[in-house]
């Protein structure tokens, strides 16, 4: 450290850089904080002080001269601390806009508390952090967390959990840890595994969600519990996916569906106000799953604008357009979105096959396209008898189904864009197309906007690739009562007692009510093509648990960190969590994942085979777009 101590460098600190006002003019006090920017103006030097309540400007005049000498010293981001007096800034330099600005410290002290390096980028305010590659700023992180900007969404994140707390305690929930060293079970995603020493060969599974363990403090009679839970999914990652994320896990008693979604929306209006100051209108709009994919070709429909889907399934029933005819054959839809001829202007043939691009990532064949070419034949836009279409499949079109479609397409240039495939698949291929549109159209246009939403009323079970059922929510999810019947002759048509909570477009929670009767939940392992066998080896304990007298019960999980995410108009879940992972799952920061030493793997009985890497996780490129899957569990 420098030699040029001033003061007692153990003198606390009388105020944060932030606080200082016109009123404390004529005080002596102590701020200690990392110098954002030195000024030397010959004579004089300036210098910014900052710490997370803000910045004050200090100035060291060469009359005092130790003070003098040291502040010369100083860099940028060195830890100093500064003795002086609170002064008014001279008319004229007043900023009203900083809490600060009208105020400024003469200094009769400066320590230099510890040196720095010259920082790898910018955290004084004068750069942008899109400017900054996301490795370096994660190499980087404690840096990065300096600036204000990269700091406020862990600030919100405090206020959100915090006001979590105060809600659910003051409604008799009880906050309970669960363990995380567990049991594998499979819930959607990959089990990040921990090797057992004791037992070489045996692995601790890292939980997935708390699932299990609420259901199991519902049985002890814990009535009402939740968790800020840590979870692990080793799954492909997105923008809004990291391997370990934060759950607010929720489970109640002796409650209804009903009771889950009010609760939930008066936590998160309460949530949402303590955090953010804004209001949430209550109760949230519902849809059911079927209306979300049909209306918005999403289970997580963003509302915030319209360009809904129309269904012209019935139109190219045995259709002479083989493209459609056979979707509709095999049981599938043909989905339109319309645009009107004024937004339609600007969708030139190269945006159509982007959007065409964008489709088929999303599991369409192709993007038809249709643009009507004359107004009505009687000179209404309405009177589709003489209506005619450009576009490449134009000219498949009979009379009726030309017809047919001018009802959707009214007015000269009104655009048609359709997907005919299985009914999902159309659904969200299009789906998929009317998000993009929006992106590219700006049809989002109050940035403030949080549109919450109930996606209910899901299937229980649907197909898997291999033509299997498999849970859409999680093998514990309660079946409508009356569809109990159809779960050996229909399992696709059962109904599910699970909601979805979105916002914006967003998925940030989801739950149900349970299964709490023993033979129901034997029935569904049935169904999900367990062997009784197979499913006692798995769920044993817990089949034992539904045994003894299990509650009527259900809950929900939050996406702590994605609701962060929106709340804070970041574009990241990363930007939400302190040290996050990057893009393939690596910490810049520490290195993790690593290699074990040999001695390690020796004591865990483990081998590594020859000529097997790493994959190494510390660099990569987005996965945001990418095909949707479901969470898991
Ligand atoms: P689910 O799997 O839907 O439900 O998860 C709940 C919510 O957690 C968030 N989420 C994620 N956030 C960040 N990164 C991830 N990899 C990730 N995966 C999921 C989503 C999601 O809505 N046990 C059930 C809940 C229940 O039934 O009560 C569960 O975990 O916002």
């Amino acid at each position: 450290m420098s030699g040029t101590a001033v003061t007692d460098a153990t003198r606390k600190r009388t105020h944060r850089c932030g606080e200082l006002r016109a009123a404390d003019a004529g005080a002596t006090v102590v701020l200690q904080g990392w110098v954002n920017r030195r000024r030397d103006l010959g004579g004089l030097v300036f210098m910014d002080v900052r710490d997370r309540t803000g910045m004050t400007q200090v100035v060291i005049e060469p009359e005092s001269a130790a003070a003098f000498a040291a502040a010369s010293e100083c860099r940028s981001e060195y830890v100093v601390s500064v003795t002086g007096t609170v002064r008014l800034r001279p008319e004229g330099q007043r900023l009203a806009t900083s809490g600060t600005g009208t105020v400024e410290v003469l200094a009769d002290g400066v320590d230099i508390l510890a040196t720095s390096k010259t920082p790898p980028f910018l955290v004084d305010g004068s750069i942008d952090a899109d400017d900054v590659n996301e490795e370096l700023r994660l190499r980087y992180r404690y840096l990065d967390l300096r600036r204000p900007a990269a700091l406020e969404p862990l600030l919100l994140r405090h206020r959100v959990t915090k006001a979590i707390w105060d809600f659910l305690d003051g409604r008799g929930f009880v906050q309970v840890e669960t363990p995380l060293l567990t049991l594998s079970t499979p819930e959607g995603a990959r089990d990040f595994v921990v090797p057992a020493r004791a037992e070489a060969g045996s692995f601790y599974a890292l939980p997935q969600s708390p699932q299990l363990f609420k259901q199991m403090l519902m049985m002890s009679g814990v009535d009402r519990y939740f968790q800020v839970a840590r979870c692990f999914r080793d799954e492909d990652l997105r923008a809004d996916r990291q391997p370990d994320f934060t759950q607010l896990d929720i489970e109640m008693s002796f409650v209804d569906q009903e009771d889950i979604l009010s609760l939930n929306e008066e936590l998160m209006a309460h949530v949402v106000a303590a955090a953010t100051g804004a209001s949430v209108p209550a109760p949230f709009e519902r849809l059911s799953y079927r209306d979300a994919m049909d209306r918005f070709g999403s289970d997580k429909p963003d509302l915030r604008f319209g360009l809904e889907l129309a269904d012209v399934t019935d139109t190219f029933a045995g259709s002479d357009f083989r493209g459609f005819a056979s979707a509709v054959a095999a049981g599938g839809a043909v989905k339109l979105l319309h645009l009107d001829a004024d937004t339609a202007a600007g969708i030139s043939r190269k945006v159509l096959d982007e959007l065409e691009s964008h489709a088929k990532r999303h599991g369409a064949g192709g993007l038809a396209w249709l643009r009507r070419a004359e107004d009505g034949g009687d000179g209404t836009a309405a009177d589709a008898s003489g209506a005619t279409f450009s576009g490449p499949v134009a000219k498949f079109m009979s009379q009726q189904e030309t017809q047919a479609l001018a009802r959707h397409a009214t007015r000269q240039g009104d655009l048609l864009l359709m997907v005919a495939a299985a009914w999902p698949t159309a659904c969200t291929a299009l789906g998929a197309v009317r998000l993009e549109l929006a992106r590219r159209l700006g049809l989002v246009t109050d940035p403030d906007e949080l549109r919450f939403l109930w996606v209910v009323d899901f299937p229980l079970l649907e197909r898997a690739d291999d033509g299997s059922f498999t849970y859409m929510h999680h093998p514990f999810t309660r079946p409508v009562d009356a569809d109990l019947p159809l779960l050996d002759s229909d399992p696709g048509a059962v109904r599910a007692h699970a909601y979805d909570l979105v916002l914006n477009g967003n998925e940030v929670g989801g739950g149900s009510l349970r299964i709490h009767r023993l033979d129901v939940q034997q029935r569904m392992f049935k169904a999900l093509g367990f062997t009784e066998a197979a499913a006692r080896e798995r769920f044993g304990f817990f089949l034992d648990a539904l045994a003894f007298g299990a509650p009527p019960h259900g809950g929900i999980a939050w996406g702590l960190d994605r609701l962060v995410m929106l709340l804070a108009k970041v574009d990241s879940i990363r930007d939400t969590i302190a040290f996050p992972k990057n893009q393939r799952g690596g910490d810049p920061l520490t290195g993790a994942p690593s290699r074990l030493d040999p001695a390690q793997l020796a004591d865990l009985g483990l081998s590594v085979r020859a000529g097997d890497t790493l994959g190494g996780g510390t660099s990569g490129g987005d996965t945001a777009a990418g095909g949707e899957r479901s969470d898991g569990a």
